[in-house]
């Protein structure tokens, strides 16, 4: 049976076995471990209840995010509560469930006043110079990060002590930092600090958390081996393996590659600037921020045979700027034909504007078998929660 296009499809054996690379690798070098899966990544509800199924806690940083995990997933204790907005009632309550709590900024210390003592233990979101430490691959060179407690200026210092005057136990410290190179060089850096901190304030601590960033399923990438092979060598320096869990969050290292986007040319339009073959994809489902340069993509074509010099490969939306990309001397595309998209399942569903169109079916593949797991919204899903004037 033919599918109606545009759709997503779930590759289950390849997420499968990149997650059981992840899980061995960390399983060797630091087996005391929770895996949280970044929900921000892709929260599509198959695809969190999976990870959950696979023992990954959530990785939350909104109360919806929170709440999200709790509707989903079956175990309401297994998230990791992140980020600058959560709001005081679900940060206190997550607290209460005995979530691992990673604060951010100030206003959320004032909180833990409301928290029992017995219960106030938290992670604090460390600041730190990841420029100076890894020079051109950090994403904000020249203005820094803006997320957790500055280290250099003394801000963290200043935090920490006033938890310990407040008697609020520093369980853990959450390290994320995400960077352009998502290089190895850049979890150096990360556990560097985590000991230099463990030693200089004398943290006894349940876990460093070092986010995620990571690549994965790229052969041509560091592995998960590299990551934590290095992540072991340096914080066995400061912590030991049988008290200190490691924490790590990956989204687009696990989500990234098993998703493809299948799309159909609709029409080909010749003008006398060029040939112009209109699918009915959109760069705003598997580029929604209009930065990526480059895809992993292929046609399947009625006719390989014949090339032709430059097709320029565009989306549905009446945006000039919905060109995908510009095929030279491919397989010449007509109507009915299929382009492909490979490896886009980080940070494009969970992005995708209701433009023009609503959210496509995402379908899951498993041993060749098809699992619709989202229905294609449409406009009675759109209205949903709204109020039409009579
Ligand atoms: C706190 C936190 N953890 C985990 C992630 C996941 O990062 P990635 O998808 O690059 O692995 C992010 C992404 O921004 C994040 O902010």
């Amino acid at each position: 049976m033919e599918l109606k296009t545009p759709y997503y499809v779930i590759h289950k054996e390849e997420l499968d076995a990149n997650f059981l690379k992840l899980q061995h690798a960390i399983q060797k070098h630091w087996n005391n471990y929770i895996i949280g899966y970044s929900y921000k990544t892709n929260a599509l509800p198959w695809i969190i209840s999976h990870f959950s199924n696979l023992g990954c806690f959530a990785e939350v940083v909104s109360e919806d995010e929170y709440n999200l995990a709790r509707l989903v997933t079956k175990n309401n204790k297994n998230i990791i509560y992140n980020g600058p907005i959560k709001t005081k009632k679900s940060f206190t309550e997550a607290i209460k469930n005995g979530c691992i709590v990673n604060i951010d900024s100030q206003r959320e210390v004032e909180w833990l006043n409301e928290v029992k003592e017995k219960n106030r233990a938290i992670g604090i979101r460390v600041n730190f110079d990841i420029e100076k430490a890894c020079p051109g691959q950090s994403q904000c060179p020249e203005e820094g990060g803006r997320f957790g407690f500055c280290y250099e200026n003394g801000e963290l210092e200043k935090v920490i002590q006033l938890l310990r005057n407040n008697n609020v136990r520093i369980a853990g410290l959450h390290l994320h930092t995400s960077s352009k190179s998502r290089g190895l060089d850049i979890y150096r850096a990360i556990c560097e600090i985590a000991c230099e901190l463990q030693e200089k304030y004398d943290l006894d601590l349940d876990y460093v958390d070092i986010g995620g960033g990571f690549f994965g399923g790229l052969s041509t990438k560091p592995q998960f081996e590299d990551y934590l092979a290095l992540v072991e060598k340096i914080l066995v320096k400061r912590f030991s393996k049988e008290t200190t869990k490691l924490i790590i969050e990956p989204g687009m290292a696990v989500i990234g590659s098993p998703i493809s986007y299948v799309t159909t040319v609709i029409d080909v339009k010749e003008t006398n600037y060029n040939r112009f073959v209109v699918t009915d994809g959109s760069r705003t489902s598997i580029d929604p921020l209009m930065t990526k340069s480059s895809y992993f993509y292929y046609f399947q074509a009625k006719d390989n045979g014949s090339v032709h010099p430059i097709q320029i490969i565009s989306g549905y939306t009446c945006m000039e700027h919905d060109r995908l990309f510009i095929a030279k001397d491919e397989t010449r595309l007509t109507s009915g034909d299929k382009v492909i998209y490979d490896k886009v399942g980080a940070y494009t569903m969970c992005l995708t504007p209701l433009f023009i169109k609503y959210f496509p079916d995402v379908y899951v593949e498993d041993n060749g078998h098809l699992q619709l797991v989202r229905k294609a919204w449409q406009p009675k899903d759109y209205i949903m929660n709204s109020i039409v004037e009579e």
